[in-house]
C-alpha cells in the first residue's frame, strides 16, 4: 500500500523557495536558488532570447516532431564549438560524443548512467563542499560517491594542497568532478596555474575529469574565458566528460537546454560512445524537447544574436559585481568584524558567506531572508533596495 511510503525531505535549494512563497512579510528576500534576477527583482528574458522564439515561431518550415534521440543536430555541433573552441583538435577530428540533454542535471545524470554500465565500480570524486544535487546524481545512478577537499573555511580560499593530496590517493580510473567555473556554491575558482597542475597530476593518476560547465560566459562575461580549463584540459589530449546548462547564460532555467559531451580517443571510440548514451536516453525519456535547444542553437550560431547574447551577458555580469560590491559596503558600514573582502573575490552568481544553519534559520526567522541552509546567497537575487536589510540582518546573527 501506498500508506507504507514515507514523507521525504524538502530540497536544499528548491524547497526553500515554499517557504519564502508563503511568508507576506513586505521585507522578505530570497536569495536561495541561483537564478538571475533584473534590478527591480524579477525574472529577466533575455532580449536574443525573444528575438531568437520570434524568429523560430515565424519559421513555416518547422515542426514539432520528435527530435532524434541525441537531440537537435544544429544544437549539437553549436554547444560542442562552444565549449571546446571551433578549432579544438577533438572537434575537428570527430572525437566529441554530444548529446543535447535535459540542462546540466540532465546531462550529469545521462553521463552518470553511462559510466555505471559501462565503468561498475567507478568511485566518483566530488569537491567539498558542492552543489548539493551532485551526490544524489551519482549515487543513484549507482555510483560510488567521495569528497575531496575543496574549500578552506578559515580563508575562504581554495585549500589547493589538500585538494591535490585527496586527488593523489584516488584509485586509477575514478572520476573527477570538477566546476569549469564559478564553483557553485563557494565562487572560488583554482587559478590558471593550478589548473595546470591538476590537468597533470588527472593525467598521471589515470583520473577522468567530468566537468560541470554552468556558467561559461556567466562568470566573467567572456565565454572563451570562463572556458579556460575545459580548453586546457582538451589541448592536453585528455579524455573527459562535460556536463554543459543554458539555464543562466542564456537565462534559459525551464527550458531545460544543456548537453553532455564526451571526449574519446578516436573517432571510432566517439562513434560508439553515442550509441550508448542514446542507449541510456531512449529508455528514460526518449528524446529530449525542440523549443529551448532551437533558441540556443539560433543564438549560437547567428553572428548578429551572438554578438547581442554577448552584450546583454556583460549587463547581468556587471549587475552582479555591482551587487558584490554593495552588499560588501553594506555589510562593512554596519561595523561587522571581520574581513568581508570575499564577497567581492568570489565568482559567479553566489557568496558563501560562512554563516552557520542556525545563523541562517535566524535570518529566515527574524528578518524574513531565505537561503539554503549551507550559508550560500545568491547575489544575482539582490536588488539595490535590499541591501541594508540584508546587511543588517548579517551583523545581528553573528
Ligand atoms: C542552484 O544551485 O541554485 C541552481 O543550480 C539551481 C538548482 O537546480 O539547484
Amino acid at each position: 500500500s501506498f500508506e507504507k511510503v514515507e514523507q521525504g525531505p524538502p530540497d536544499a535549494i528548491l524547497g526553500v523557495k515554499t517557504r519564502f512563497l508563503a511568508d507576506d512579510s513586505p521585507e522578505s528576500v530570497n536569495v536561495s536558488v541561483g537564478a538571475y534576477r533584473d534590478a527591480q527583482g524579477k525574472p529577466l528574458v533575455l532580449e536574443v532570447v525573444r528575438k531568437a522564439e520570434k524568429a523560430i515561431l515565424e519559421d513555416a518550415s518547422r515542426n514539432k516532431e520528435y527530435l532524434g534521440i541525441a537531440g537537435d543536430v544544429k544544437f549539437r555541433q553549436a554547444t560542442q564549438e562552444f565549449c571546446f573552441g571551433a578549432d579544438a583538435k577533438s572537434v575537428k577530428e570527430g572525437r566529441v560524443a554530444t548529446v543535447q540533454a535535459l540542462s546540466g542535471t540532465g546531462a550529469l545524470r545521462v553521463g552518470a548512467e553511462f559510466l555505471a554500465t559501462h565503468f561498475a565500480g567507478t568511485k566518483v570524486y566530488i569537491p567539498n563542499p558542492t552543489w548539493g544535487n551532485h551526490f544524489k546524481i551519482f549515487g543513484n545512478a549507482g555510483l560510488e560517491t567521495a569528497k575531496y577537499t575543496y574549500l578552506n573555511p578559515a580563508t575562504r580560499g581554495l585549500d589547493f594542497e589538500g585538494m591535490m593530496k585527496d586527488l593523489e590517493q584516488a584509485p586509477a580510473g575514478s572520476v573527477v568532478v570538477l566546476h569549469v567555473c564559478a564553483h557553485n556554491p563557494t565562487g572560488v575558482d583554482p587559478t590558471a596555474e593550478q589548473w595546470q597542475k591538476i590537468v597533470d597530476l588527472l593525467t598521471e593518476r589515470q583520473l577522468l575529469p567530468f566537468f560541470d560547465s554552468a556558467y561559461q560566459g556567466f562568470a566573467s562575461g567572456d565565454v572563451d574565458k570562463d572556458a579556460y580549463a575545459v580548453r586546457l584540459f582538451e589541448s592536453k589530449g585528455q579524455q573527459m566528460m562535460v556536463a554543459q546548462s543554458y539555464s543562466k547564460n542564456m537565462g534559459l532555467y525551464g527550458e531545460r537546454v544543456g548537453a553532455l559531451n564526451v571526449v574519446c580517443p578516436s573517432a571510432g571510440a566517439c562513434a560508439r560512445v553515442m550509441s550508448q548514451l542514446e542507449l541510456v536516453i531512449r529508455p528514460m525519456y526518449s528524446n529530449p524537447p525542440r523549443h529551448g535547444a532551437a533558441i540556443a542553437a539560433l543564438i549560437l550560431t547567428d553572428p548578429k544574436l551572438r554578438e547581442e547574447w554577448k552584450v546583454e551577458l556583460k549587463g547581468i555580469v556587471d549587475r552582479i559585481l555591482a551587487m558584490r560590491k554593495g552588499l560588501r559596503e553594506a555589510i562593512e558600514a554596519t561595523g561587522a568584524p571581520g574581513d568581508w573582502s570575499f564577497i567581492t573575490d568570489q565568482i559567479g552568481m553566489f557568496t558563501f558567506t560562512g554563516l552557520s544553519a542556525d545563523q541562517v534559520a535566524s535570518m529566515e526567522k527574524n528578518y524574513h531572508i531565505y537561503m539554503p541552509s549551507n550559508g550560500r546567497i545568491s547575489v544575482a537575487g539582490l536588488t539595490s533596495d535590499k541591501l541594508e536589510h540584508v546587511a543588517k540582518a548579517i551583523r545581528s546573527v553573528l
